[in-house]
């Protein structure tokens, strides 16, 4: 028998070396206890969050909670239904409509992932003979959307805006192609020239979806990403996001103003072949996106906080993502896995809770230390925050 562990060698063997160092896991660490969407215990330690996805703080929202309560007393726990028979309840209409609002757009579906979300557009819309045009940098969803569906792959170089034209000029001029993009790249936090690669799409006749999952509820004015804040919003065809990053909850969505949008409610597999979102989840999705309609004060903090953090960190001496703060992630470089995995554990030590991202995830084999800010984060914490990295780089040899 071959066995077909045998694959993974490699990368047990790696993760031993590492833990054979004496490091923590840094991919087994329980919250012990969730106090805010800023702080957790973790270790038994009260620790401050910088590595999560909670960029509106919208977790503890008392009305966010109350919905979802509500719900739950309401509608039971879960529909135990895919959405096309049993599982649409009233809820999941009422997230649609929110969200239409949010976009000012035609047409809403909810699906119970992101990643869902991604993998039954793409593989739906694309099929046989047609291109997907992608990043290169595209996150996993995007490209697992590609391998589940039937188009030809076409990737081009990290937000190269004449890569990109230059890939659709070699394109069969009649061919269907689907351009793929992100507002916010999660990896490095840095923003794609969207205005400028809707511009070369269009020009080839391309259809544009675009990824908002960390710039919704934040960027652009009424936090509808970065589309927006670049003024094509109403040039892109399919936007993607999730209730898991900034609404606070779990579920994903396409929006979209495409006169037969409609009809991919019968035939996208990733929508039709799995239960819909529990009631409550929607619930509290629905008033988290009304509510951040309305969170422009919270927006201004967001960026106050991640600007004081950029700045702040690449005074200390630490090799960043991006020259400027572009987003709520900050990427903090490190020289390797293990000198990254013992600064992510000092910095654990101190009480601060950042991710560790390693290849494949990340571009250009980097090991960084994604931090991520949160509407919540005080002023007074992001000062804290730069403390606690300041100790932990010089301890660990990072900055001198
Ligand atoms: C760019 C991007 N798209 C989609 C997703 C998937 O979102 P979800 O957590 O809702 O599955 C993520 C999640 O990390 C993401 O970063």
């Amino acid at each position: 028998m071959t066995d077909l562990f045998s694959k993974f060698d490699p990368l047990i063997q790696q993760r031993e070396t590492l833990l054979a160092t004496g490091v923590t896991d840094p991919y087994n660490l329980v919250m012990e206890k969730v106090i805010s969407p800023t702080v957790a215990i973790c270790n038994g330690r009260e620790t401050i969050l910088l590595g999560t996805y909670n960029y509106m703080g919208m977790t503890f929202d008392p009305d966010v909670i109350a919905a979802g309560k509500d719900a739950l007393d309401k509608f039971g726990a879960g529909t135990t239904g895919s959405r096309v028979l049993n599982g649409t309840y009233q809820g999941h209409k009422e997230c649609e409509e929110a969200l239409k609002e949010f976009y000012a757009m035609e047409h809403a579906m909810v699906f119970s992932t992101g990643y869902q979300a991604n993998l039954g557009i793409i593989s739906t819309i694309a099929g046989k003979g047609d291109y997907v045009i992608l990043d290169i940098d595209s996150h996993a969803s995007i490209y697992d959307g590609c391998a589940m569906g039937n188009a030809e792959i076409v990737a081009f170089r990290h937000n190269d805006v004449e890569a990109l034209e230059k890939r659709l000029k070699r394109l069969p001029p009649e061919a269907g192609k689907l351009v793929v993009l992100e507002g916010v790249y999660s990896m490095l936090g840095d923003v794609a020239p969207l205005k400028e690669m809707i511009r070369v799409s269009k020009e080839a006749g391309a259809m544009v979806l675009v990824d908002e999952a960390h710039s919704m509820g934040f960027i652009g004015e009424n936090g509808r990403g970065v589309a927006e804040a670049q003024g094509v919003i109403d040039d892109v065809d399919f936007i993607i996001g999730t209730f898991s990053k900034s609404v606070g909850t779990v579920g994903g969505f396409c929006v979209s103003n495409h006169p037969k949008f409609e009809i991919l409610r019968l035939v996208c597999r990733p929508y039709v072949f799995t239960a819909s979102l529990p009631p409550s989840v929607v619930a509290t999705a629905a008033t988290s996106i009304r509510k951040l309609m309305h969170g422009s004060n919270k927006r201004a903090h967001l960026w106050e906080n991640s600007k004081v953090l950029h700045k702040g960190l690449r005074d200390l001496g630490f090799t960043l993502g991006t020259v400027e703060a572009q987003s709520a992630i900050i990427a903090v470089i490190m020289p390797d896995l293990e000198k990254g995995a013992m600064m992510w554990e000092a910095l654990l030590d101190e009480g601060l809770y950042v991710n560790l991202a390693r290849p494949p995830a990340t571009p250009a084999n980097m090991t960084l230390l994604r931090c991520s800010l949160c509407a919540e984060h005080s002023i007074e914490q992001v000062g804290e925050i730069l403390g606690r990295f300041e100790r932990a780089g010089k301890r660990i040899g990072i900055i001198g």
